[in-house]
C-alpha cells in the first residue's frame, strides 16, 4: 500500500487505516457486533482477537491505526501488539482521542441511567487522558484528536484547552479533531479557523463521510485545500453498507448496491470504501473491521477500478444528514 503525507502534517499514512472502536471493548453500536466477538469477552481473548485483526491489517500494508481513550482497552491492545511485533515508532502512525471517558466497565448491556461513555471536553479531562494515552502508547502516539467536537460543546472556543493543545503541538504531537452529527460541516469550518500562537492548530480532521452521508463534501474540500489531513470514519455507515444489513427500510437500496458490487466483481464493503478512497480530499479511510475476514474483504477496496459513472450510479443512496444521523442514533449497543 502506498504511503502519502496526511495534509501538510509531518505524518505519512496509508490510504486505508484500521480503527479499533469495535475491537477494544465488548460493546459497540455496529450492526452485528455481538456476533463478531462470539460473545467471548474475556480480556485475554479480546486482546488476542484484536491482535489477529491488527496482524491482518499489517500484512495488507495498513500503517495508520486509530484508537480513543473511550474504546475500552483499545490503546492497551494496540500497545501490546506493537511491542510483541517489535514495530518501531517510525513504522506506523498512531492516532488516539480524548474527550470521552469509558464507563461501561466491560459490560455490553447497562442498567438504566448508566452510560457506555461520558463526554467532557474540559481542560482537566484533556490533561488526565493525555497522561493516560502517553502512559499506554509512549512515543508511539503521533496524533491526538478531540473526540467528537461540536459547536455546542464549546471546545473550539475554550482558550485553556486550545492553549494546552497548542503546547502539545509545539512539543511535536499532531493535533486533530473529530466531528459527528448533522452539523459536521459547520464544525469542520470552525475548526479550520482555530489558530494558536499564530498558527492553525489542527493538522487533521476525522469525519463521517460515506455513500449515504455526504453533507461535508464542500467543507472537506476546503480542509484539504488548507492542508488539513482528512481521516474518514464510519465509511461503511456502522455496517449499514455491508451485505449483512438486514434493515427492512434499506432492502431496496441494498439490492441495487449488491448488483453494482457484483458488476465490479467486489464485495459491497470494498465498493463502499473505494467510493470514499477515490475522493480527492481523502487522506486515510478507516476500516472498522471487527474480524480478520472483514479486514481482508475491506482492503480489496484498494483494487477497485473506479470510474466517474460509479459515483453517479451510487448517488441514489445519499440521505439527508438529518435522516442519516437519526438512523444512526437508533443503533443499539450490542
Ligand atoms: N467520533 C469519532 O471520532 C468516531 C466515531 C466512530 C468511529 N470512529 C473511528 O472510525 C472507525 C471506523 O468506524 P466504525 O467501525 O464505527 O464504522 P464503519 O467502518 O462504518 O463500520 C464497521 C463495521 O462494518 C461491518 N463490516 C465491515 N466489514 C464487513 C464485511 N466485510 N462484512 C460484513 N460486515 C462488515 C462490521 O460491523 P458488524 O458489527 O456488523 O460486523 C464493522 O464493525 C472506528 O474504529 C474508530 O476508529 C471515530
Amino acid at each position: 500500500m502506498k504511503i502519502q503525507p496526511l495534509g501538510k502534517s509531518n505524518l505519512h499514512v496509508t490510504p486505508l487505516g484500521l480503527g479499533l472502536a469495535a475491537l477494544g471493548r465488548p460493546g459497540y453500536i455496529n450492526l452485528g457486533h455481538a456476533a463478531d466477538l462470539g460473545q467471548n469477552y474475556a480480556v485475554e481473548e479480546m486482546e488476542a482477537h484484536a491482535h489477529s485483526v491488527l496482524d491482518a491489517a499489517w500484512a495488507a500494508g495498513i500503517r495508520y491505526f486509530d484508537a480513543a481513550r473511550s474504546y475500552g482497552r483499545a490503546e492497551a491492545f494496540l500497545s501490546s501488539w506493537l511491542a510483541k511485533r517489535q514495530i518501531a515508532a517510525g513504522d506506523v502512525v498512531i492516532g488516539s482521542k480524548w474527550g470521552y471517558t469509558y464507563t461501561a466497565d466491560w459490560q455490553v448491556q447497562l442498567d438504566e441511567g448508566e452510560k457506555h461513555e461520558v463526554k467532557d471536553h474540559s481542560l482537566p479531562v484533556l490533561q488526565r487522558q493525555m497522561g493516560e494515552s502517553r502512559a499506554t502508547l509512549g512515543d508511539q502516539l503521533d496524533l491526538y484528536q478531540i473526540h467528537s467536537a461540536t459547536l455546542e460543546s464549546g471546545v473550539l472556543e475554550d482558550g485553556a484547552v486550545l492553549a494546552e493543545l497548542g503546547r502539545l503541538r509545539d512539543d511535536g504531537l499532531a493535533i486533530g479533531f473529530s466531528v459527528s452529527g448533522p452539523n459536521q460541516a459547520e464544525t469542520i469550518l470552525r475548526g479550520l479557523d482555530v489558530v494558536v500562537a499564530g498558527r492553525p492548530l489542527f493538522a487533521a480532521v476525522q469525519v463521517t463521510w460515506n455513500l449515504l452521508e455526504q453533507s461535508t463534501s464542500d467543507a472537506l474540500r476546503q480542509a484539504h485545500t488548507a492542508g488539513v489531513g482528512v481521516i474518514v470514519k464510519e465509511a461503511l455507515a456502522n455496517g449499514r453498507l455491508t451485505s449483512l444489513n438486514q434493515m427492512p427500510s434499506f432492502q431496496a437500496q441494498a439490492l441495487v448496491l449488491k448488483q453494482i458490487a457484483e458488476d465490479q466483481a467486489v464485495s459491497v464493503d470494498a465498493l463502499a470504501l473505494a467510493g470514499v478512497m477515490q475522493q480527492p480530499w481523502a487522506g486515510v479511510v478507516l476500516s472498522g473491521a471487527a474480524g480478520v475476514e472483514q479486514i481482508e474483504s475491506n482492503v480489496q477496496a484498494q483494487h477497485v477500478v473506479w470510474h466517474a459513472d460509479l459515483l453517479d450510479q451510487l448517488a441514489f443512496l445519499v440521505e439527508s444528514a438529518e435522516t442519516y444521523w437519526q438512523i444512526r442514533s437508533q443503533l443499539s449497543w450490542n
